[in-house]
């Protein structure tokens, strides 16, 4: 069946957002002809800017997963004719008139056609122009949608009002919550994984598992975005969304079906069942500088001198129900630390009752379950040394996704999935306005108490390292440890 025209307008076209993550992603989705034959990009932002300059803008954002160097340049020769540029206020509904007049004219001879905005704009800006596509922006005749990303508010207070102002411009059907990584493969795979194998789901709660650890870290530093980052903190940045998303997803009960519907249903009910955490469930921390390249977090323009903001923070969380009560749900996410990785650790009980006269190496079990970089599955277990010998170590089954699947070459940008989603209007990858509610309220009050309490500071700790030794200690204080291997 011909897929319907539809006209793809980025808001804020000249932002980071747009050139690192939004233009690449759209050109790989016709790179892979996975766009609809009748379609155009508009750009529209406040700078002025001419169309030749737009095109050399987002040429310069166009990468190819599939290195073939002559089709990918064949396929860019196909792609930049189709990209337009309106320059425009976000606030000024006749500039988005006028934008919407530029498109009627490509849609003039369709009878249908769908226009997917993508609001890669600040905060600050995204009722005015929500409000405004409401007003002069709306698809005459065919559908219109909406992508919004984070940050959508900074607590559950700022959340609520935010929530009351975007529904009365735009129907919850027409908006998309992007959490890009709801959209990272291995993220996706969660529930094939626990859902389609009977091996997992009978010891997937607290009888065998120990603790479970949500472990996010980048090797870098803020530099280039303390702008944004100072007044929002790491627990708002990574915690809040993108390890909860996942933690919902490692935690939930089986949906129904993989209807959306269904699926955020059982999301919505696990974090229902979180308790709310206090500045007590916390160890937060700021990096310090550590030589040429590696300034600390202060030093960096746009950050306050005396800034308390966290760039690490490590929480547990507990989830009250049948399946998870009592086991830790630990959380830690930092930037410039020892390295860049994001990974969830399933740690199941020791073996009870050991008939081994050796000594076990490894205690616990665990599922490993690394979404980046190299994507992996592994599960760590004890093993005889082969040979006259009785000795155990650490043994694993692996499956690397680069050895295992030929497709891992290609495996896509998390933005590519989330794009072709919201183009089907598939929403089971989009965070649902409750949803987002109940997230807010497990964190919002320990933000509050963490950033007003006159006596809590960030623990420091050196660019590139760990990160602060405080959060090890928290993790004893839960009879846990963070599992690096
Ligand atoms: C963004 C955060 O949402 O995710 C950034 O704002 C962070 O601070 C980024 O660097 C990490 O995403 P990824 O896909 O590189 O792990």
């Amino acid at each position: 069946m011909k897929k319907q025209p539809v006209s793809i307008i980025v808001v804020g076209a000249s932002g980071d957002l747009a050139k690192k993550k939004t233009f690449p992603a759209i050109f790989s989705l016709f790179y892979h002809d996975l766009l609809p034959e009748d379609f155009v990009v508009y750009g529209y932002a406040r700078s002025k800017m001419s169309q030749e300059e737009f095109r050399e803008l987002i040429m310069s954002t166009l990468t190819c997963r599939v290195i073939d160097g002559r089709k990918c340049s064949e396929k860019m020769d196909e792609f930049l004719p189709r990209c337009h540029y309106v320059s425009g206020k976000y606030d000024v509904s006749s500039d988005f008139s006028a934008l919407s007049k530029e498109l009627a004219m490509f849609e003039s001879s369709n009878e249908v056609s769908n226009r997917l905005f993508y609001l890669a704009v600040p905060p600050s800006v995204f009722q005015k122009a929500a409000s405004n596509i409401n007003l002069a922006g709306r698809s005459p005749k065919g559908y219109t949608r909406v992508v919004v990303e984070k940050p959508f508010g900074k607590d559950s207070e700022s959340y609520r009002e935010l929530r009351a102002g975007l529904s009365s411009i735009l129907s919850e059907e027409e908006t998309y919550r992007i959490d890009h990584y709801l959209g990272k493969e291995l993220v996706q795979n969660l529930m094939s994984l626990r859902f389609a194998n009977s091996i997992f789901e009978p010891i997937w709660n607290r009888n065998y598992i120990q603790s479970v650890q949500l472990v996010f870290k980048e090797n870098f530093g803020v530099e280039g975005r303390a702008g944004y980052f100072d007044g929002v903190g790491i627990i708002r940045d990574i915690m809040q969304n993108h390890l909860l998303q996942v933690l919902a997803l490692v935690a939930m009960e089986p949906p129904v079906s993989l209807h959306a519907e269904d699926i955020r249903n059982e999301k919505v009910k696990l974090l229902r069942s979180m308790e709310k955490l206090s500045k007590d469930s916390f160890v937060i921390g700021q990096y310090e500088g550590k030589g040429e390249g590696q300034p600390g977090y202060r030093a960096d323009e746009g950050v306050a001198p005396r800034s308390k903001t966290p760039t690490f923070a490590a929480c547990v969380l507990n989830i009250r129900n049948q399946r998870w009560e009592g086991v830790p749900f630990m959380m830690k996410a930092g930037k410039a630390l020892d390295e860049r990785k994001a990974e969830i650790r399933i740690v199941f009980k020791p073996a009870a009752g050991s008939i081994f006269s050796v000594p076990n190496t490894i205690k616990n079990n665990e599922l490993v379950i690394k979404i980046q970089p190299d994507e992996s599955i592994y599960m760590r277990i004890a093993n005889k040394v082969p040979g006259l010998t009785s000795r155990m170590e650490e043994g694993r089954l692996n499956m690397f996704y680069r050895e295992a699947w030929e497709e891992s070459k290609d495996i896509p940008d998390a933005y590519e999935r989330l794009i072709l989603d919201v183009l089907n209007g598939e929403k089971s990858l989009f965070i649902r306005d409750d949803e987002l509610e109940v997230a807010w309220d497990i964190f919002s009050d320990a933000i509050h108490e963490l950033e007003e309490d006159p006596n809590v500071e960030p623990e420091s700790y050196k660019y590139g390292t760990r990160g602060p030794v405080g959060a090890d200690h928290l993790a004893a204080r839960h009879g846990s440890r963070w599992s690096e291997l």
